[in-house]
């Protein structure tokens, strides 16, 4: 089987290279021909860890190619993943113009039987119309399957969680797809999920709607530790040992952001509107997510009086450590909320850039942390970026205005930093 991926970003570059690291010929389609020039080199377009020098291993070894030429790519191969992006549209719902486009160049370019696997994260039902959207533009009635195979990696932790799943989920109603799949998958050790393509569908979302559930409830949970004096990530160690709960997306912060969390449970919600049905608690989880990064916000302004024409260092862009992610980092919401307030605010993230946006113009990006704390009123953490635990934070005072360290991601110990002279507020890490 040789396999082709289109789109080539987090996804799509993470299933290549799992798959030719797992032996098969795959290639890289993409319509951005700059990200596919890099691959080519063995070169990533963004910062995921360990992907790059996997990516280039295989691309060295010649197991792994990349293209911009949709037509010759789609005749070459039998197996073709789509991971284009599923964007939210302003109203909540997926935009799945990236991905009628991929399922109508494979309908225009096939020329024999395909096997057309959605790893994109589709609304329910979506591969009833990709099956409509290939009929409708082959130009001869060649037969082909569509699977539903949805992503659970993490960013971050992409290689991991690629190398390592926890589970597969196939959905599709034809035999020979699901022993496609197996074949394609036979080195993973991992539970196998064989079902309709709507379930394969809805495990997805399901999934990532109860994760950010159990993040939103951590987080209103934390409001309440703060009032009690207790420490939250305790009160999370102690759920955590159930097994029933795990330990894992227990911990509260500014709330979750990225591609996936923010879109897919607001796709979840607008699907089960159209149903009739009400998804109470999710319509709760958003708004919890909405207003999360306000409720430091307000903690820091009360200790302040005011943001304005206060320095304030922003320590964190990207919307989870070891990404250069930032779509729907709260960070950035925090920023442009400070801004209004008229706050100077400079800016520190090892890897993540801000966007090169006029809202932005204000903010002074530094290239090091020092040059973001100097004359700092106040410190606030949006990632949990490893190295920001580890600063000599005793030292660093003598740069700051005024040693307020708000901590948006409970990274550091609440004890240490008031013993070390901080006035130090996280969310509901007190004790
Ligand atoms: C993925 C999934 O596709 C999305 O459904 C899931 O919910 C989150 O993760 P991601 O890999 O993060 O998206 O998206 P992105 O990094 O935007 O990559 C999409 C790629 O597809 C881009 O490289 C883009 O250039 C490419 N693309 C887009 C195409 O090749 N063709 C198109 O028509 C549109
Ligand atoms: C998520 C899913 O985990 C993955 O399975 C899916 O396929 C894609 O979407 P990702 O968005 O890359 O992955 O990151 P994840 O680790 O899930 O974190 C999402 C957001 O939740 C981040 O902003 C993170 O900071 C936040 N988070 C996570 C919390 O606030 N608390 C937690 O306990 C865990």
């Amino acid at each position: 089987m040789k396999i082709l991926i289109i789109g080539t970003g987090y996804v799509g570059a993470t299933t290549a290279m799992v798959l030719a690291e797992s032996g098969w010929e795959v290639t890289g389609l993409d319509v951005d021909a700059f990200k596919i020039e890099r691959l080519r080199q063995g070169r990533l377009h963004f910062h995921e860890p360990s992907l790059e020098d996997l990516i280039s291993k295989h691309v060295h070894s010649g197991r792994l190619l990349f293209t911009t030429d949709k037509e010759t790519a789609i005749a070459e191969h039998d197996v073709i993943f789509i991971c284009v992006g599923t964007p939210s549209q302003p109203d909540g719902n997926a935009d799945l113009r990236y991905v009628q486009q991929a399922a109508e160049d494979i309908g225009y370019w096939m020329n024999d039987y395909k096997l057309v696997v959605t790893k994109s994260t589709v609304p329910v039902g979506t591969q009833e119309q990709i099956i409509a959207w290939i009929k409708a533009a082959q130009r001869k009635a060649y037969p082909f399957d569509v699977a539903s195979n949805p992503e659970f990696l993490r960013e971050g932790k992409a290689v991991e969680d690629a190398l390592q799943p926890d589970r597969i989920v196939i959905g599709t109603d034809s035999a020979s797809a699901t022993e496609q799949l197996q074949k394609l998958y036979e080195v993973f050790q991992c539970p196998w999920i064989v079902t309709k393509p709507r379930t394969a569908e809805l495990i997805k979302y399901a999934s990532n709607a109860f994760l950010a559930t159990k993040i939103s409830y951590m987080n209103e949970l934390a409001r309440l530790c703060d009032e009690l004096k207790i420490n939250v990530k305790e009160v999370a160690d102690g759920m955590g040992l159930d097994p029933r709960i795990g330990p894992s997306f227990l911990q509260a912060g500014l709330g979750y952001g990225g591609s996936c969390f923010p879109k897919d449970v607001s796709e979840l919600v607008m699907t089960s509107r159209k149903h009739e049905v009400n998804l109470h608690i999710l319509d709760q989880v958003m708004e919890v997510n909405r207003n999360q990064f306000t409720y430091l916000l307000d903690k820091a302004r009360s200790r302040l009086g005011s943001f304005a024409d206060k320095n304030i260092a922003v320590l964190g862009l990207a919307f989870k450590p070891n990404t250069d992610d930032i779509r729907e980092a709260p960070a950035l919401r925090m920023i442009q909320e400070l801004l209004l307030e008229q706050a100077k605010v400079k800016l520190f993230d090892p890897v993540a850039k801000l966007p090169g946006h006029a809202a932005y113009e204000a903010v002074t990006v530094c290239a090091l942390v020092e040059e973001a704390l100097q004359d700092a009123e106040a410190i606030i953490l949006c990632t949990e970026w490893t190295e920001f635990e580890q600063l000599d934070w005793e030292n660093l005072k003598v740069l700051l205005g005024q040693a307020n360290f708000f901590d948006g991601r409970n990274m550091m110990d609440a004890r240490r930093m008031r013993g070390i002279g901080y006035y130090y507020q996280g969310i509901g890490n007190d004790y």
